[in-house]
């Protein structure tokens, strides 16, 4: 029936999906998260979390988009007409966070470049909010910051001009070569980090286990909270991935693959990072926890304040060091910049029945633009708090959405499951109903509350109240109305109802 495009091989669906979930999220989010969440012990609720969680909604997401073959969107709505808005809700969620993920690129890029003659100099923090970025006052934007747009239009040429070249022959391709470099690069990065001196009271501040944080509900659903992140659960980026698998393709199997891949590349930068963050102590002649305290281990202020720091110091070739470690990040958060785009850019073209290249040139080219907001001197700030609301009240609570309405208000999961037993080497069971049917509702839904009590007892990062409004609560609900407006639209051919194109 339609002429659906196809991954290559089954390597090539592999390496786009470890590619979405390998990005930003394993290097400097992961290892922040486990060493503030009871270090070693963490990985109790993290493996906990993967296998009830991560893994079975990966499994769902392969399952819905293989068997509805269709952007997010279109495929929920064929599971059922009343959840394409949740598709669309995930869909406009990803189009807000490619928004800023390009210009965090966008550093990196700059920053690789920057390593060769470790232009940070002796005070990288005040450099990169000070000569760099130019920050001002949160809620003011100030004027576009002309270092940063050169890297950004080499950001989206680059990606949209993968997209352009179709799922086989520019998203494949790409990831082919991105994902086996990126895993040499940072190979060599944690090699050389840990012969660092210093660098064995790094990894034991990373890998002591602190086995009291367990009983603490928190580090659950920080745990909770990296693994859908990381796994790119809830953006509409699996379902979309999957709807270009050929029909015979092991689901399950894929899955674990890739959730396997993804964990195995975090604990990899967690070695790196503590490595290289134990030999800044040594430096220093302090501690990892000092450090920790003062400066933070993760997020912007782990990549582009403390990391220059350590470069800087670093015996026989620093530069390299440096360039390293910034490629990495630039590799890694393309692929996932890709992917995120493609979610777009799929639904786009499906539902207003233009051609992919039109729907890159509207969708890609609008998302550009936008972009732009956060290349301004205010556009830290602006990033820092968009980011925070999306994620918390975006990307977790689309999830909680999603398996709810999969799991309860489909006809239950077991359709699901047999479709997913069918094509698969390893099968299905009750566990995996009752991981998406309960466990996982339940998390969720606690780690919503959990959220919403933080967000009302304290202005997030101190920033003004009717900032946070604007750009916090007003972007994470728009999602929710921007999403149900595009829902209402109808769809070229009655496209939803030829519900198994395939069969
Ligand atoms: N899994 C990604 C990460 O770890 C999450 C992500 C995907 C973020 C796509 C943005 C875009 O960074």
């Amino acid at each position: 029936m339609e002429n659906r495009s196809q991954w290559g091989s089954r390597a090539g669906f592999l390496f786009a999906a470890m590619g979405s979930a390998i990005g930003l999220g394993n290097i400097w989010r992961f290892p922040a998260t486990a060493y503030e969440s009871g270090g070693g012990a963490f990985i109790i609720p993290y493996l906990f979390a993967l296998l009830t969680a991560g893994i079975p909604l990966l499994i769902l997401e392969y399952t819905v988009g293989h068997k509805y073959r269709g952007s997010a969107p279109k495929s929920l709505g064929r599971v059922r007409k009343g959840f394409e808005w949740i598709g669309w809700w995930q869909v406009t969620i990803a189009f807000v966070i490619s928004t800023y993920y390009a210009v965090i690129i966008a550093w990196a890029i700059m920053y690789a470049y920057y390593s060769f003659n470790l232009s940070w100099g002796d005070d990288p923090t005040s450099f990169f909010v000070g000569e760099f970025l130019t920050l001002t006052d949160p809620g003011t934007f100030g004027g576009l910051v002309p270092k940063v747009l050169l890297p950004l239009l080499i950001v989206w040429v680059i990606t949209l001009g993968v997209l352009s070249k179709g799922v086989k022959k520019g998203i494949e391709k790409a990831n082919k070569i991105f994902i086996p470099t990126l895993v040499v690069l940072f190979i060599i990065i944690v090699i050389r980090a840990i012969t660092l001196e210093g660098a064995a009271s790094g990894l034991s501040a990373f890998f002591t286990p602190d086995w009291s944080s367990i009983a603490d509900p928190q580090v659950w659903v920080a745990a909770y909270g990296q693994i859908f992140f990381s796994l790119s659960i809830a953006f509409a980026i699996m379902i979309t991935y999957s709807s270009y698998l050929p029909k015979k393709s092991d689901i399950t199997n894929n899955a674990f693959i890739t959730g396997f891949a993804n964990s195995s590349f975090e604990i990899l930068a967690g070695i790196g990072v503590f490595a290289a963050i134990g030999f800044m102590a040594f430096t220093y002649d302090t501690t990892v926890s000092q450090l920790a305290a003062e400066k933070g281990v993760g997020g912007v202020g782990l990549a582009f304040m403390v990391f220059p720091e350590i470069v800087s110091q670093i015996p026989g070739i620093p530069r390299i060091f440096g360039f390293l470690f910034f490629a990495s990040l630039v590799l890694a958060g393309l692929s996932s910049l890709i992917s995120i785009t493609e979610t777009y850019v799929a639904a786009v073209s499906e539902k207003f029945n233009i051609s992919r290249g039109k729907s890159i040139m509207f969708g890609g080219g609008f998302a550009a633009a936008l972009s732009l907001l956060y290349a301004t001197q205010g556009g830290l700030n602006l990033l820092d708090t968009v980011d925070h609301f999306i994620n918390n009240f975006g990307v977790a609570l689309a999830g909680l959405f999603e398996v709810v309405a999969l799991a309860w208000f489909a006809k239950g999961l077991k359709g699901f499951q047999s479709h997913a037993n069918e094509i698969s080497d390893i099968r299905l069971g009750t566990w995996w109903r009752f991981c998406l049917g309960v466990i996982t509702p339940i998390v969720l839904g606690y780690m919503m509350l959990q959220n919403l009590r933080a967000e009302l007892s304290a202005a997030y990062g101190g920033y003004p109240i009717d900032f946070l409004f604007n750009f916090g609560w007003i972007v994470a609900i728009g999602a929710i109305f921007v999403g149900s407006l595009m829902s209402m639209k109808k769809w070229p051919n009655n496209e939803l109802d030829q519900t198994d194109s395939d069969d």
